[in-house]
């Protein structure tokens, strides 16, 4: 059990990152002047490589969580509410997923402000989730 749960702490610091830095990125597209082309583009690149590669590995932090959920027989309040939790994360990274869309088609809106706060979403998750899956407080 405890290296699926090594793999598990792995692929969601991993997991993370993505969901951290993804965000920040899309402050700075929002900031690029409309005549900065080459930026926007070296930005672009960034955020879809980001993207590809951060998707496969929340799929193994989920996947080694519920590993550790079924096969391991974990019970509790806790679990459910950072079931929750995650699933809300899934959403966050799909709709991440759909911002990224839009700026490769220039129709993003949103100010850098407007991301600046989107970008807090995961840090207030992961604190959260933290507290629920080692303090187990229900
Ligand atoms: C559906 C998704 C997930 C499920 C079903 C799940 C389930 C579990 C289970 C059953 C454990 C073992 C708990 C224990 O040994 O006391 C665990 C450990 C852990 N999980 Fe998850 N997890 C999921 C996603 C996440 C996410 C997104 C995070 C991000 C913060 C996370 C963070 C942790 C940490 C830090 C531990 C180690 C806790 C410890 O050793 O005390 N998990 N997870």
């Amino acid at each position: 059990m405890l290296w699926i749960k090594t793999f598990h702490i792995v692929f969601v610091v991993s997991w993370f990152a993505g969901l951290f830095y993804l965000p920040r990125i899309f402050v700075n597209l929002a900031m690029v002047p409309a005549d900065s082309t080459a930026e926007r583009d070296r930005l672009l690149l960034m955020a879809r490589k980001l993207y590809r590669f951060v998707t496969p590995i929340g799929v193994l932090a989920v996947a080694f969580g519920l590993w550790l959920w079924f096969g391991y027989d974990f019970k509790g309040g806790w679990l459910h509410a950072k079931t929750t939790l995650v699933i809300g994360l899934a959403a966050y990274h799909a709709w991440c997923g759909m911002l990224l869309a839009e700026f490769a088609s220039g129709t993003s809106i949103k100010s850098h402000l407007w991301f600046r706060f989107f970008n807090e979403v995961p840090v207030i998750a992961l604190l959260i989730i933290t507290i629920l899956v080692v303090v187990k407080p229900f």
